[in-house]
Formats: C-alpha cells, structure tokens, sequence
C-alpha cells in the first residue's frame, strides 16, 4: 500500500519574487510526494514565505507564527518553517521568538528547502540557513551566497497554466536609505541571458503566453556573455522572437535606468507590454536627496514625458512613501503636484516604516507622527483615485484586447462557497477577469472555455480600479456602445 501524500500549507506575503520563489519551492515539494493544502490545520509542513518591506508585513508574520504555538502537539512531526527576506533579516532571533520553529531559510538558499526539511524529519533538529550579510565578506563571496533559485518550472504550480514569472535579477545595489532589500537580497546579479532565453522558450512551449521579467530594478539589467554586452533592451529584443510567447512585461523599473533603448524596444516591439512600472517615491527634490534615490523631480518628469511622448497610450504607475524622515507638508504637496501632472494609471501608496539596519533608521529621525502619514497616505490616494477613474473613461465604447486569466474575484468567491455547501457547480457561464495590453482589469460574463484565450472586449463601464464590458461579437461591436452605460 503506497503512503497518502505529504501535505504542504504555504503562506506568502510581499511581492511578485516572492509569489515566485513560493511557485519554485511548491514544484520543488512536489517532487518530493507533497500535496497543497489550504487548511493550516491538515498540513504535514507549514511554510510562510515572508517579507521585511514594511513592520506590518513583519507583525503579520510573527502574529501567524504565535497562532501555531500548539500546532506541533496536535499533529507530532509536523514541521513549521519561515523562508524568505525575513529568516534573511532576522534569523535566530525567529527561534528565539517562536521556538516551535523547525526552519530558517534566506532568499538565497531556497533550493535546499526539500533537503532540509528531510533533515528536520529524521532528527527533529533545527536548521537554519541564510546569506552572508553585506559587510560579511568580499563582493564574490557575498554574491555566491545569494544564490538564485530557478529550477525547472511546474505549469500546474502557477495561478494560471499561460502566465509566468521570470526573474532575470536578484538583489539590489541602489541602497534608497529607506530599504531593506539590499541587504537582504544580497547584491544586484543579473541572470545570463542564455538562461533566461531558455526559460523563455521553455515556457512558450508548454503553452504560457505571457511572461513578466522580474527585478527590483529590472531595467538595469545588464549581461555580458561570450564576449557580448547585451543591455536590457537587448534582452526585450531577443525575448520577442521567442515563438508563441503574445505579451512581455517588466517590473520594477528605476527612473535613471529608463534609458531611451528601452523605451524603444517596448515602443516598437508589438509584444511588449505597453505598461511601465517606474516609481517615483516623492515629488520633493529634498526628499529624494534624503532618500537617495539617485534623481531630481524634473529628472523623473523628463523621463515620464519622454515615455508619453513616445508611446501616448502607455500607462505608467508608480510608488510613493509618504513622511519619510522630515517630510514637510511642502514637500507632501509637491509629490501631490507630481501625481496631479503625471496622471499615473495607478499609484501604490505606502506610510514610511523604519527599517533596522537601513540608512534611514540609522541617521535621521522617523520624525512624521503616524496619523500624519496616515492623513497623507488617504490625500494622496484620493487623488489618484479620482484620476485612475477619469483617464479610464475614454475605454468606454472601445474595444480592447484581453488575455482571459480567469474567474473574477467575486465568481472566484462564490465558487468556493458553492463548493463548500456542497452545491453543483455552476455551469459554464462565469464572470471572468483578465487584463490589456497596458496592464488594466477587465471584467465581463464569459465562460470557462474563454479562460487562456486573448479576446476583444468592450468596455461599457469604468471605474478607478476595473473596466467592465462585453466580448466582442459580428453582432456586439463597439458601434452598439457609442452610448456609454446604454448596454444593460
Ligand atoms: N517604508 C515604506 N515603504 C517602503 N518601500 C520600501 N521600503 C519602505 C519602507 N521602509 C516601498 C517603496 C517601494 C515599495 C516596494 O515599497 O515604495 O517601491
Ligand atoms: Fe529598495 Fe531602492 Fe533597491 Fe528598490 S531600488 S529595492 S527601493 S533599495
């Protein structure tokens, strides 16, 4: 009699690398014989794949460890570990916090994760491994310790069998005072070009359509191979000949790197995504020389000009911290004029949180009370949402393209209730979700044969964060809708 499958509870917060690190260390499970679980209760394993950005993502982390404090004793054998940037940041001290931890694993190290865990199980010892911390040794020494972790890719491991990550970066050099990331990310590598042009291919040929190329600043990849220097537009350049691959996206960019070769490329590259994730982080010069990000306001304009100038349909979002040390309401006002005049699709807005070990924390005074960043945080957003929603009204009436990624959230939503109640499932008419070709979410009744499939979509409804609309039929053209809102 072969034994049940091992199950797997996983937990991920914090952005896109960490979805895919999670995605990796899933397929590599797998391997290994584990079932996912979604029920914390059932699992064999229980593994958060964390984040160290802000506090808050930490205490969640912490508070969801303290809620396991019985869950060795009702389930003897079970192993609990914590991955990701913070076992990098804070490592023994997770032990120290939570002692019913069994694993401590950096960003760098995730391809041990199934060996560990073997470990753990035949001696119940704890295991902990990270990377060399930033002053911890030479640059190669230090680089050699962070090692990224792309193995061979598992379709079924991903949200959707036709959209992937790629990461073609790890780590970060550019030290903003405010961050974290460099030094738990380690330093900036880039991937050699050959590696992520066969991944590339590899994943086109199992069927995925779009690939999101994954850096902390993405556009500053750079590679030399063979005796070639390949700059990133390059790369974009060699990825769009990659047979049956529709769309390529990148994020995040840095404002310095948006060279014009790159512009250019997703200009003129019809595969390219026509959508920059670029941010800003303030509007105030002061600010970001504090900040040092390495730009002026009337640089980041120029560049965001350049790009509108260029590519008119292009959408550009961007990041804000708002009272980073010593933001005055002059200088708030200022990121307001920015948002005001650079009309971003979106903005993610996010209150200045001191990070230990970071510049920030270390020379200048986290001095912006908390409901001052809070006021700053809503004025700002509330800015953004009412641009977000008037510069969607001109897709009212039109048509646009729309890779279909699956059921809507509130379909999503009602499925699982319906399951849970033991109901049939519901046929095959479904409220399904996808996104255009710059990145903006589309809502409109389909049906499951739709999932995967790039369709026209009109829009008859938009709001700041969703357009709503129809698929495109010889009878529903866009003709029918010049009235908008006249198609319920
Ligand atoms: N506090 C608040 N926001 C931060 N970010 C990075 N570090 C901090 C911090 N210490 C934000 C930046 C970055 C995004 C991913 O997180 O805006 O672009
Ligand atoms: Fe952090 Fe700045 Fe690097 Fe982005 S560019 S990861 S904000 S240090």
């Amino acid at each position: 009699m072969s034994t049940p499958p091992k199950k797997l509870y996983i937990e991920t917060v914090g952005c896109q690398m960490n979805l895919l690190d999670s995605e990796l260390v899933v397929a590599s499970l797998r391997k290994e014989g584990y079932e996912l679980t979604g029920t914390p209760a059932d699992a064999d394993t229980i593994l958060f794949n964390t984040c160290s950005v802000r506090q808050h993502a930490e205490d969640k982390i912490y508070s969801a460890l303290g809620r396991l404090k019985n869950a060795k004793q009702e389930k003897p054998g079970r192993v609990i570990g914590v991955m990701g940037c913070m076992a990098q940041k804070d490592q023994k001290l997770i032990f120290q916090r939570a002692p019913y931890v069994d694993l401590i694993v950096g960003p760098g190290q995730l391809h041990q994760v199934p060996e560990l865990i073997r470990g753990i199980e035949q001696d119940g010892q704890q295991r902990m491994e990270v990377s060399l911390g930033r002053k911890d040794g030479k640059v190669d020494t230090i680089k050699r310790s962070h090692e990224s972790f792309d193995p061979l890719r598992d379709p079924t491991m991903r949200p959707t069998p036709f959209q992937a990550y790629v990461r073609i970066q790890i780590g970060c050099d550019k030290f903003c005072t405010y961050c974290i990331v460099p030094s738990v990310r380690g330093p900036e590598q880039s991937r050699p070009p050959s590696q992520v042009l066969a991944e590339a291919g590899q994943l086109a040929d199992e069927g995925c359509k779009e690939i999101t190329l994954l850096g902390q600043t993405v556009n500053s990849w750079r590679h030399e191979e063979d005796g070639r220097r390949w700059r990133f537009s390059d790369l974009l350049t060699e990825l769009h000949e990659v047979d049956g691959l529709e769309r390529i996206k990148f994020v995040t960019s840095y404002p310095r790197d948006m060279t014009d070769d790159v512009l250019q490329a997703v200009r003129d590259l019809p595969k390219l995504c026509k959508y920059l994730h670029v941010p800003a982080q303030s509007g105030s010069d002061e600010q970001l020389k504090l900040m040092k990000r390495g730009y002026t306001v009337a640089e980041y304009r120029e560049m965001h000009d350049r790009a509108k100038r260029w590519m008119p349909d292009v959408a550009i979002t961007s990041d804000f911290i708002v009272g980073f040390s010593g933001e005055t309401d002059a200088d708030f006002q200022q990121t307001m004029d920015l948002v005001r005049e650079c009309r971003f699709k979106n903005s993610f807005i996010f209150k200045y949180s001191e990070r230990p070990g970071t510049k920030g924390a270390d020379r200048m005074p986290d001095d912006v009370p908390d409901a001052v960043k809070r006021e700053r945080n809503n004025e700002l957003l509330q800015l953004q949402n009412v641009i977000s929603e008037e510069d969607n009204q001109p897709f009212l009436g039109k048509a646009v393209q729309v890779l279909v990624e699956g059921p809507s959230r509130k379909e999503a939503i009602r499925i699982e209730r319906s399951e849970q109640e033991g109901e049939a499932s519901p046929g095959q008419g479904l409220q399904l979700t996808g996104r255009t070709m710059c990145d903006r979410i589309v809502v409109f009744d389909g049906n499951a044969r739709q999932i995967g499939q790039t369709l026209p979509v009109v829009i008859y409804e938009a709001n700041a964060h969703t357009l709503q609309g129809v698929v495109q039929t010889d009878h529903v053209g866009p003709e029918v809708f010049d009235l908008a809102g006249s198609a319920g």
